[in-house]
């Protein structure tokens, strides 16, 4: 049932090659944090003397909070646009699944009627249905689907925008005065257009989702209420005496990194994230049209991101796929060896999965290409011998061996039509393309779309000599 259920399979047969996308785990925003300025900019050190006290600051409400990490939040914030932290309390918790329960505690224990409702819309992020019930608690009960809930009484509704699995914009759908968590884990400017600054009772935001350090455990709630903020902290006393100050040390330090990258636009790790994510977004959609009708992606809208300072789309830290035919996409994926979160675990059915789009470079593109195999539905783009799960390799040697050929015989066979001086600057050219774009599928994850090869050839089209080459390419090819 629980989110890291299937670490189970793939650790246990290290002969097999699986490809993990069933967790978020965000490391492919890792290679920022490893440029040379990076390296050297985001290094912390901590004497064995120091931070060796429970507290940080007793008249604080979160008396375990690093004041410095709370100024680094509010800089973030306010360098952002996303959200609104004037007269609220920072409650820092070990990441913010913590703060979810820590949240619910609040919330129902400061209720006089009990147990309270919990919902969230369909399809939702699994890990609230975890969250609500796994204690058993008699203060809260988990009723599922937001849009279907009648039961009269109290309730907790959880928002979260943009959505975990779907990528969608969200707003409460119940209405009827209950609390609202909204948790804004994505409401990032690399994730989606920054639209406005949000400003709700408790917002909840971790550190995992927006810099990639999920193994810090840190996130944060901006909570207006005081009694709430105080039940919050009594959660997080009960449960872990607090958060890890040496956490909260490294955060601070990278999140005050994340605020100055913003002011220059060659450093700024959120152009860096969106080019990530929007890469890889186009390389699945470009999958997925290939594939014919056999699957689906959501399509997001259009809008003004604040921060960034013109219009963008969504592009989400999952992709939540539809196959079109009665098939469980799960099982489908599986015999793939590609793990994912199947859609009932979100509430929904089986046709849709969860798929992770910020793992390693080398996992996402291998996961496209066994998506291309699925059913055969690549059969007439690239054959692949069933036995051999690690499509990737024995893709390229299909396609060498295939088209390698002929190219030999067209350059060495003399005839009137085409220069030979033609001939070779397009076979080098296009080894070098050939080279370049494995090399970025291979190193980066990233896939060229035809849009790009296409944009590349058009934007020499007034160069000096290209005209008189095109011709005479177009005339005898
Ligand atoms: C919507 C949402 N909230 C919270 C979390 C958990 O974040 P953390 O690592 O801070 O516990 C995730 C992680 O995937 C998430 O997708």
């Amino acid at each position: 049932m629980f989110g890291f259920e299937n670490m189970k399979i793939s650790s246990s047969d290290a002969t097999k090659p699986v490809i993990n996308l069933d967790q978020g785990d965000p490391t492919a925003l890792q290679e920022y944090w490893m440029s040379t300025k990076m390296k050297e900019r985001c290094v912390v050190v901590i004497p064995g003397w120091e931070l060796m006290s429970y507290f940080s600051d007793k008249t604080n409400v979160c008396w375990f909070l690093q004041q410095d990490l709370a100024e680094a939040i509010k800089a973030l914030h306010c360098e952002i646009g996303n959200a609104a932290t004037e007269e609220r309390y920072i409650v820092v918790g070990n990441g913010s699944s913590q703060l979810c329960q820590a949240a619910l505690f609040a919330l129902s224990s400061l209720s006089e009627d009990k147990p309270l409702s919990i919902v969230a819309a369909v399809p939702y992020y699994s890990t609230y249905e975890e969250e609500a019930s796994y204690v058993q608690s008699q203060l809260y009960k988990w009723e599922g689907d937001a849009r279907t809930f009648n039961k009269p009484g109290p309730y907790i509704e959880m928002v979260t925008s943009p959505n975990n699995p779907d990528g969608t914009i969200r707003e409460p759908v119940v209405n009827r005065g209950g609390k609202v968590i909204y948790d804004f884990a994505y409401y990032w400017p690399h994730y989606t257009p920054i639209t406005h600054r949000q400003d709700h009772d408790i917002m909840l935001f971790t550190f995992s989702k927006i810099a990639g350090h999920a193994g810090s455990r840190i996130g944060w709630a901006l909570v207006k209420d005081i009694e709430v903020a105080k039940k919050m902290v009594q959660y997080l006393t009960i449960n872990s005496i607090g958060v890890s100050k040496e956490s909260q040390i490294r955060a601070t330090a990278i999140l005050n990194e994340l605020t100055k990258s913003c002011r220059i636009k060659s450093e700024s790790f959120f152009e860096y994230g969106n080019e990530k994510v929007k890469s890889r977004w186009e390389s699945l959609r470009w999958v997925v049209d290939k594939t014919g009708d056999k699957f689906t992606l959501p399509e997001y809208a259009q809008a003004v991101c604040n921060f960034f300072g013109k219009s963008s789309s969504t592009y989400p830290a999952f992709a939540w796929l539809r196959c079109n035919e009665d098939k469980d996409l799960e099982i489908l994926l599986k015999e793939k060896y590609v793990l994912k979160r199947g859609g009932e675990r979100c509430g929904c059915d089986k046709k849709y999965i969860r798929v992770d789009m910020l793992g390693p470079n080398k996992d996402f593109q291998n996961f496209l290409n066994r998506l291309l195999t699925i059913n055969g539905s690549a059969a007439s783009f690239v054959k692949m011998p069933k036995s051999d799960p690690n499509l990737c390799q024995t893709h390229n040697c299909n396609l060498l061996h295939k088209y390698f050929t002929s190219p030999q015989q067209w350059l060495s066979r003399k005839d009137s039509t085409s220069p030979r001086t033609l001939k070779r600057l397009a076979a080098q050219a296009t080894i070098y393309s050939i080279w370049a774009e494995r090399n970025k599928r291979l190193h980066e994850g990233v896939m060229a779309t035809p849009e790009p090869v296409r944009d590349v050839i058009l934007g020499r089209r007034n160069g000096k000599n290209f005209m008189n080459l095109m011709f005479c390419w177009s005339r005898h090819e």
